[in-house]
């Protein structure tokens, strides 16, 4: 069958932060950019992001890169990568002066200078108490970055084909990747785009969960590709689950309202936090604060007539610190809990929120795949950041607003490997192979001519339960176990899943189903990963992996201080080294941690 083909010199798939700002590096060097996108790119995920960015500018009190180095570091329970946090933390400064030169409306201080708030995990001096690092616009910074980059983007002639689902990787003979299909949703039409270096910003799978912060559209179509196209995902048991989603809802409310002072409650009335993390208390890293509530709630101390969730007090505010630095919260709890935060708390439980791990990635933004004894060879021509990516840089648990800054920090240092590899290297220049875009054309034939096939809706609903009950905040060995089981069920469903009523079929059934391909991927990496990592690291908390003299938190670095590969073929495991040196300055030493 024939296919269309459109060539551009670099396609970039997503336009959330990660996309944007690597479209800006591509298209400002001169090259056609093409950026595809399923939604508007202000309607991106990345617009979902509420509290801020971190970055050490110390405008409101000393801060320094090699403090939040640290910081990452212990947050991600000494499962990133050194080289790469150290990158992140350095260029961090660079990466928001140059967002706030796009026209970016950060709050000010008095002085002029960006407004930055406390968040969790991130302290002054080598983890000495917290400190104000998060450089906000009130509680919509996302929302702002999305619109002052897209209007960077218009200005540097970037390409958005608006409403296009990628569906495949296309790689040649030798395994570089020369280009992308995507199905256009409006007219159904499948078209092949030609390109000479491929870069993924498609953001997070947190819809493998039944309770997630993450919009619909994420859906793991980068690792989802990837996966189907040879290249193993990294670290896929690690996931981070936000304390504070609206109970019975799931949307986010921003770790910034803590870090503006609020505070977590049980049914007593208790700061329950002060137990669990004596020093940093509220603003403990994420992973320990989920597990205390779950604690509090498990242990029949949560509130409301199931107990079934905690609250989240912000009453003891001034009214107009509410109104001007948290205006999008209060809208939020009204309409989602139907409570004004001024005057009642707010009712929270932990919510998936976000992927630690991704396609496997260096800090240039490189894919890198294992090959012999070497763990980290470039994909030619293919590149990925932002949350799909693993570069690693939060390992087993990101501090909040280092997504921000991750897909700034990467989104431009991918955009710029990607620019030189396509100007400088002949390899950019490649053909397309004879059967490029069969793999799609029959994966959609496939869907069109389903019959007595499984419910799409049906079968996501088995996923996200499943993954939801057997891979939460606290996994068990059996429920683990009988998950991957039940999963692999789910996958064969997938596998035939049939758009039912084809009298009433629009093209978002069948972009549905095609997003389900994407999320199974995610879900199996996960729960296998999870399976075989028989310790406790991060946000990954098993009962078979207790807090011991021998293994502090039930982590062993002896076993398991290495990440794990996952391959679609045959459901394989591979590991590799964490990278412990950083650039430039001295490894930061592994130790038991505490907040
Ligand atoms: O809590 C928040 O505002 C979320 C930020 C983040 O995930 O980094």
């Amino acid at each position: 069958m024939s296919i269309p083909i459109r060539k551009f010199d670099a396609v970039i798939v997503g336009a959330g932060g990660a996309g944007l700002r690597a479209a800006i590096q591509s298209s400002e060097a001169g090259l056609k950019t093409a950026v595809l996108s399923k939604v508007f790119p202000t309607r991106s995920h990345t617009v979902a992001a509420q509290g801020g960015v971190a970055a050490s500018l110390g405008n409101s009190e000393e801060d320094h890169w090699h403090w939040h180095m640290y910081d990452t570091v212990k947050g991600s329970d000494w499962l990133g990568d050194q080289d790469a946090i150290e990158f992140m933390c350095r260029k961090a400064n660079e990466c928001v002066i140059e967002l706030e030169h796009y026209g970016m409306p950060f709050d000010r201080l008095d002085n002029g200078r960006i407004y930055q708030r406390p968040f969790g995990g991130h302290m002054s001096n080598f983890g000495e108490k917290p400190v104000r690092r998060s450089c906000a616009a009130a509680d919509r910074t996302g929302h702002a970055m999305l619109h002052a980059m897209y209007q960077r983007n218009v200005k540097v002639n970037t390409q958005f084909f608006v409403e296009w689902m990628a569906l495949d990787i296309v790689r040649d003979a030798e395994g570089a990747v020369v280009g992308v299909t995507a199905i256009e949703m409006e007219s159904g039409e499948i078209v092949l785009f030609h390109a000479k270096a491929v870069l993924f910003a498609t953001g997070g799978a947190g819809r493998i969960f039944y309770s997630s912060t993450n919009a619909f559209i994420n859906t793991g179509d980068g690792p989802g590709m990837a996966a189907r196209a040879g290249i193993p995902l990294e670290d896929m048991e690690f996931w981070q689950f936000h304390p504070t989603g609206v109970a019975g809802a799931g949307v986010l409310i921003t770790e910034g309202v803590r870090g503006e002072g609020g505070i977590l409650r049980n049914d007593a009335g208790e700061r329950f936090m002060e137990r669990y993390a004596p020093n940093a208390k509220d603003l403990a890293s994420r992973d320990v604060v989920s597990r205390a509530m779950v604690t509090e709630i498990n242990e029949g101390r949560g509130c409301g007539p199931n107990k079934d969730f905690v609250l989240l007090d912000i009453t003891h505010l001034p009214p107009e610190t509410i109104l001007k630095r948290l205006p999008g919260i209060r809208e939020i709890s009204i309409q989602f809990a139907g409570i004004d935060p001024i005057k009642e708390p707010i009712p929270v439980v932990p919510t998936c929120h976000y992927q630690m791990g991704g396609i496997p990635t260096n800090y240039l933004g490189e894919v890198v795949v294992p090959q012999g004894d070497n763990v980290g060879v470039p994909v030619s021509g293919f590149y990925a950041a932002g949350e799909c990516a693993c570069a690693s840089v939060h390992g087993a648990n990101r501090l909040g607003t280092n997504s921000l800054l991750d897909l700034l920090v990467f989104g431009k240092s991918a955009g710029t490997t990607m620019v030189e590899f396509i100007k400088n290297h002949p390899a950019a220049h490649r053909p397309l192979p004879a059967d490029a875009g069969d793999y799609s054309l029959a994966r959609v034939d496939r869907l069109n001519n389903q019959k007595d096939g499984a419910d799409v809706h049906a079968t996501r609903l088995a996923m996200q339960r499943t993954m939801q009950n057997h891979c939460g905040v606290f996994r068990f060995k059996d429920l683990l176990a009988q998950g991957v089981s039940k999963i692999m069920d789910v996958a064969a469903d997938v596998a035939r899943t049939e758009i039912k009523d084809k009298s009433q079929v629009f093209n978002t059934a069948r972009l549905e189903a095609l997003e389900l391909e994407n999320l199974i991927e995610v879900a199996k990496a996960t729960i296998v990963s999870a399976n075989a990592r028989t310790e406790s690291r991060g946000a990954h908390v098993r009962d078979d992996a207790p807090d011991t003299a021998e293994r502090p938190d039930g982590r062993d670095d002896k076993n398991w201080l290495k990440h794990t590969l996952w391959h679609r073929d045959g459901n394989r495991l591979e590991y590799k080294p964490v990278i412990l040196k950083p650039l430039s300055v001295d490894t930061i030493a592994l130790k038991k941690r505490a907040y």
